[in-house]
């Protein structure tokens, strides 16, 4: 769809990273911009940087009720959307599986799996409901088509698998709509994910530390800026481009966990 001033468009995440970034490429388009966050304080530095074209919000994607909630507000203060960006997610990286207590378990997949459920949920029917050309763009990442061998991300890339999945059944079912799909699939990008922790929703214990996840920090600052990101994702939207892969050194990823799924099936062995 082509993106014009005026639209406008709901950003989760939007307190740092890749949602921030995505704020301030939509505002300085002339897009209107919901900025959302768990931490509210987080999403209004966003709008301070981004101007009088965004607005902050306060959600927990994890919540189903605080997601409803907010579409309803957002749509109150702002008008119907044209754009939603399913962005919030958390890292749980640097444990084996079997040790993730259930309290790490339903909290990663509350925010990365049922945050694009309930985002989905809440906005899609709005989304269809526009007479005109609407976007959504879910969050997924590399991790999502490849369980990454050094890092033990099993149940981040558990959760960003079923995001590709979602993201691939929301593109087939509405073929033929006016609304448009993508999934973003980045792989090192310089944000403060590694920090996850600090935004884990009060009903789930509230902010703590979880040190397993800090060795991500000093991979991530050398890796691609947000902005770079968000530039990508514009583009991916303006020619309605399903994965949107960013970083090119991951072919090779995705290739060796291909050939190993093709190579077993058994004519292949022959
Ligand atoms: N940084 C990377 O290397 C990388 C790579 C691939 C995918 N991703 C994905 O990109 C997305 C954005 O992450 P980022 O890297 O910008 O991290 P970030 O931590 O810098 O930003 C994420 C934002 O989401 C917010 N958030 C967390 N839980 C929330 C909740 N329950 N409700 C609402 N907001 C919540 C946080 O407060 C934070 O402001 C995530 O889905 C992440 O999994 C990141």
């Amino acid at each position: 769809m082509k993106l014009e001033q005026g639209q406008i468009a709901f950003v989760s995440g939007a307190g740092s990273g890749i949602g921030r970034a995505l704020v301030l490429a939509l505002t300085a388009r002339g897009i209107r911009v919901a900025a959302s966050d768990i931490r509210m304080e987080a999403a209004e530095e966003t709008v301070a940087m981004a101007g009088p074209h965004a607005q902050a919000f306060c959600v927990d994607v994890s919540d189903p009720a605080s997601m409803e909630a907010v579409a309803d507000a957002v749509e109150r203060d702002m008008g119907p959307l044209d754009l939603v960006f399913n962005n919030a997610g958390v890292a749980m990286h640097g444990k084996p599986i079997h040790e993730l207590s259930l309290e790490e378990w339903d909290w990663v997949i509350g925010v990365n799996l049922y945050g694009v459920i309930h985002g989905i949920r809440a906005f899609v029917p709005r989304l269809l409901s526009r007479e005109g050309a609407t976007h959504i763009v879910n969050t997924g990442s590399v991790a999502g088509f490849q369980v990454n061998p050094d890092f033990l991300t099993g149940a981040y890339s558990a959760t960003k698998s079923a995001v590709v999945a979602l993201s691939e059944a929301l593109e087939l079912e509405n073929r033929g709509s006016r609304m448009g799909v993508s999934v973003l699939a980045p792989a090192a990008v310089n944000t403060e994910l590694h920090l996850s922790e600090r935004a884990r929703p009060e009903r789930m214990g509230g902010a703590f530390v979880r040190s397993e996840n800090h060795f991500l920090g000093p991979l991530i600052e050398i890796g691609t800026s947000p902005d770079a990101i968000a530039a990508q994702v514009l583009e991916a939207v303006e020619a309605n481009r399903f994965y949107i892969m960013t970083h090119p050194e991951t072919r090779g990823w995705l290739q060796r966990r291909f050939n190993r799924i093709l190579n077993a099936y058994p004519e292949a062995a022959e």
